[in-house]
């Protein structure tokens, strides 16, 4: 992950960090990614991983669907808001590529304390780390969370103390659905970018306007979160399917009806953040 964002951060564009839910997923988001020849980061939340079995099933299912489908774009599996040094750590003994520990809930010091944990057993296997500063909210359960915005001198804190790939800071992007147009605090990117000279992570990526996007990237952001989006295209698109086909009951069938429109998400997506032809 760590060569794809510096080579992204300098080239001014934005690597798709796009979650997966299952084997479908990863499928399609590979294949799409392979034809638009784009890097790519498939991200897994905890709540994923329990889903789809475990760290280990996953790894070894990406590392199959590489195989299999020759895929020679360059791939990350990353987790996605790690909790603690103990999750993050199964991730990397899994063959996780790079992991974010979100210790955003925190208090600064101890935030940076637990990042360094993590960064310290990650580099050792040459494992990349994205941490979390200020707070990102979120719809997500339909449980709202409170945004708490980065300072630029908390972010110049961690980055000092910590070997980081890159930084998320929360800078008024929420995950899931936004409720009214998101308001996102780009002269404090900037600032933080500047700083800090990390590539940044733009967390909560449904909903964000593509001219909000487009300045994001120019304000230092090279990494983009995108899960909502996907899982609203995939979900339209069954529910259609099985609206006209009732008596469809072949899972494949099911599942596969979405593949469509999480292709051409993934495909836009490539085209706005201007990594295709990047890998
Ligand atoms: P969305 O819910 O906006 O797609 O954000 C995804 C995300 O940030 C995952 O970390």
């Amino acid at each position: 992950m760590k060569e794809m964002l510096n080579k992204a951060m300098e080239g001014k564009y934005a690597i798709p960090h796009l979650n997966i839910n299952n084997l479908e997923w990863a499928k399609y988001i590979l294949e799409e990614c392979q034809n638009q020849n784009s890097p790519v980061i498939l991200g897994v939340s905890e709540g994923a991983s329990k889903y789809m079995g475990g760290y280990k099933v996953i790894a070894n299912m990406v590392k199959g669907l590489i195989e299999d489908l020759n895929i020679t774009i360059p791939v990350a599996l990353h987790l996605d808001h790690g909790s603690s040094f103990e999750v993050c750590k199964k991730a990397i003994d899994a063959g996780f590529t790079s992991v974010m520990i979100d210790a955003s809930k925190y208090e600064l010091d101890e935030n940076i304390k637990i990042t360094n944990e993590v960064v310290l057993y990650a580099n050792n296997k040459n494992v990349s780390v994205e941490a979390e500063i200020g707070h990102i909210g979120g719809n997500e359960d339909g449980v709202s969370n409170e945004i708490l915005h980065a300072k630029c001198e908390d972010c110049v804190k961690i980055v000092n103390a910590t070997n980081l790939c890159c930084l998320a800071p929360a800078l008024g992007s929420v995950h899931g659905i936004y409720k009214g147009e998101p308001n996102l605090n780009f002269e404090r990117m900037k600032e933080i970018s500047e700083k800090t000279k990390l590539p940044l992570v733009l967390h909560g990526g449904t909903g964000i306007p593509d001219d909000k996007i487009k300045k994001a990237i120019s304000c230092g952001i090279a990494k983009i979160n995108i899960n909502t989006e996907l899982q609203i295209a995939w979900h339209n698109s069954v529910k259609d399917f099985v609206k006209s086909n009732e008596g469809s009951y072949d899972p494949r069938k099911v599942i596969g009806s979405g593949e469509n429109a999480i292709k051409e998400v993934v495909r836009n997506k490539i085209a706005l953040l201007g990594s295709n032809n990047k890998a």
